[in-house]
C-alpha cells in the first residue's frame, strides 16, 4: 500500500483547517484547487488504489472515499457560510440612508430674451394676431428686393450684410425680420394680423451695445382702412405693456424702403427719450408685389429689437450679459416670467 491510513488522516486534517480557515469566497476557491482539485493529495490517494492488490482495494477504497466525502462536505458547508457573510456585508454596505439631505438640483431658466418674447406674442396673440416665423438663411430678395431695397442700397453692401457661400445661391442670414412680412403676405390674403419675432444678423462687432445676432420683433397689419392712427395706438399699447401705464411713444419722420410714411418710434422711460424702432404705413409698392390690392387695403408694419428693449426695461448696461446667458444672470429673471 502506497499510503497508510495515518498518513490519510492527515491529508484530511490538512484539507479541514485549510477549509476552515478560507476567510472568504475567494480564498475558498484555490483551497478547493488545493485540497480537492486533481492534483491534491486526496485525488492522488484515490489514484494509487489502482495499483493496490485487489484484496486491499476495496477496503482502502472505502476509507479513501469517506475522507474524501468528509472534506467535501466540509467545503459546501464552509462555502455556504462564506455566501452568507458575504450577502451580509453588501447589505451592510449598499445601506441607504435616507436620513440625508438630498443633492440641490438646479432648475436653470429660460434665457430672458425667450421670456422676453413669449410675452411678446401673449400680448399680441391677445389682439388676436398671429405669430408668425421665418427663416434665419433667407433669400436676398425676401431679404432685400421683394422690401423695395434696391441693389445699390447701402444695407446690402458687405459692412452690413452676412452673404453666405456660393454668392450665386443669392442667400443672406436676414437682417431684419421684415421678410416675414413678404412671406406672410406671399402666403395669406388680407386681412392679416402677425407679428414676428425672431434671431437677426448683421457684421457689426460685439460690444456693450452691440452684437451680430440679435433679436427683433416685428408687427404687419393690412386690413380695410388701417391708419397711422391705428400704428400709433398699437405702439402705445405695445409700450405700455412693456415698459409701464404711463409710458409715451412718439414718431420722428424717418425712411424705410418698404414704409411710406416712415417714422422712428421713441418711447419716454425714466426721464428720457429712448429710440425703439422703426415703422410706417406699408408701401403701396411692397403690397402690389405681394399680390394685395391696394385700393381695397392698406397697412402698417412695426420693428424693434429685443436686446434693446431688454435692456431698457431691466437697466442691463452691458450686452454682453445676454449674449454670454451666465446661469446667474438668466435666473435673476425667475423660470418664465417677469
Ligand atoms: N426692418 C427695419 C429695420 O430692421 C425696421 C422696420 C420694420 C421699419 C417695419 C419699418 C417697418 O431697421
Amino acid at each position: 500500500m502506497s499510503l497508510t491510513a495515518s498518513e490519510l488522516a492527515t491529508i484530511v486534517k490538512g484539507a479541514l483547517s485549510a477549509i476552515a480557515g478560507a476567510g472568504d469566497l475567494s480564498e475558498i476557491k484555490k483551497v478547493k484547487i488545493e485540497h480537492l482539485g486533481d492534483k491534491s493529495p486526496l485525488a492522488k490517494a484515490s489514484q494509487s488504489l489502482g495499483s493496490l492488490p485487489a484484496d486491499q482495494k476495496a477496503e482502502f477504497g472505502k476509507v479513501v472515499g469517506a475522507a474524501k466525502s468528509e472534506v467535501n462536505s466540509a467545503f459546501e458547508a464552509r462555502v455556504l457560510e462564506l455566501e452568507a457573510l458575504r450577502d451580509a456585508k453588501v447589505l451592510l454596505e449598499e445601506k441607504v440612508d435616507v436620513t440625508l439631505p438630498a443633492p440641490k438640483i438646479s432648475k436653470g431658466g429660460l434665457h430672458p430674451l425667450t421670456i422676453l418674447t413669449n410675452e411678446i406674442n401673449d400680448l399680441f396673440l391677445g389682439l388676436g394676431y398671429r405669430v408668425a416665423e421665418g427663416p434665419e438663411l433667407e433669400s436676398e430678395w425676401l431679404n432685400f428686393d421683394a422690401l423695395n431695397i434696391p441693389a445699390d442700397h447701402p444695407a446690402r453692401t458687405m459692412q452690413d450684410t452676412f452673404f453666405v457661400e456660393p454668392l450665386e445661391a443669392k442667400l443672406v442670414l436676414r437682417t431684419h425680420t421684415s421678410p416675414v412680412q413678404i412671406r406672410t403676405m406671399l402666403e395669406n390674403k388680407p386681412p392679416i394680423y402677425v407679428i414676428c419675432p425672431g434671431r437677426t444678423y448683421r457684421a457689426d462687432e460685439l460690444d456693450a451695445t452691440h452684437t451680430p445676432v440679435f433679436s427683433q420683433v416685428e408687427g404687419l397689419v393690412i386690413d380695410r382702412g388701417i391708419t397711422m392712427a391705428d400704428l400709433k395706438g398699437t405702439l402705445d399699447y405695445f409700450a405700455q405693456a412693456m415698459f409701464g401705464p404711463e409710458v409715451k411713444t412718439r414718431l420722428r419722420p424717418s425712411f424705410f424702403p418698404f414704409t411710406e410714411p416712415s417714422a422712428e418710434v421713441d418711447f419716454f422711460f425714466n426721464g428720457r427719450w429712448v429710440e425703439w424702432g422703426g415703422c410706417g404705413m406699408v408701401n403701396p409698392k411692397v403690397l402690389q408685389a405681394c399680390g394685395i390690392d391696394t385700393e381695397e387695403f392698406s397697412g402698417f408694419a412695426f420693428g424693434m429689437g429685443l436686446e434693446r428693449t431688454l435692456m431698457v426695461r431691466h437697466g442691463i448696461t452691458d450686452m454682453h450679459d445676454i449674449v454670454e446667458a451666465d446661469i446667474r444672470f438668466t435666473q435673476s429673471f425667475g423660470l418664465g416670467g417677469r
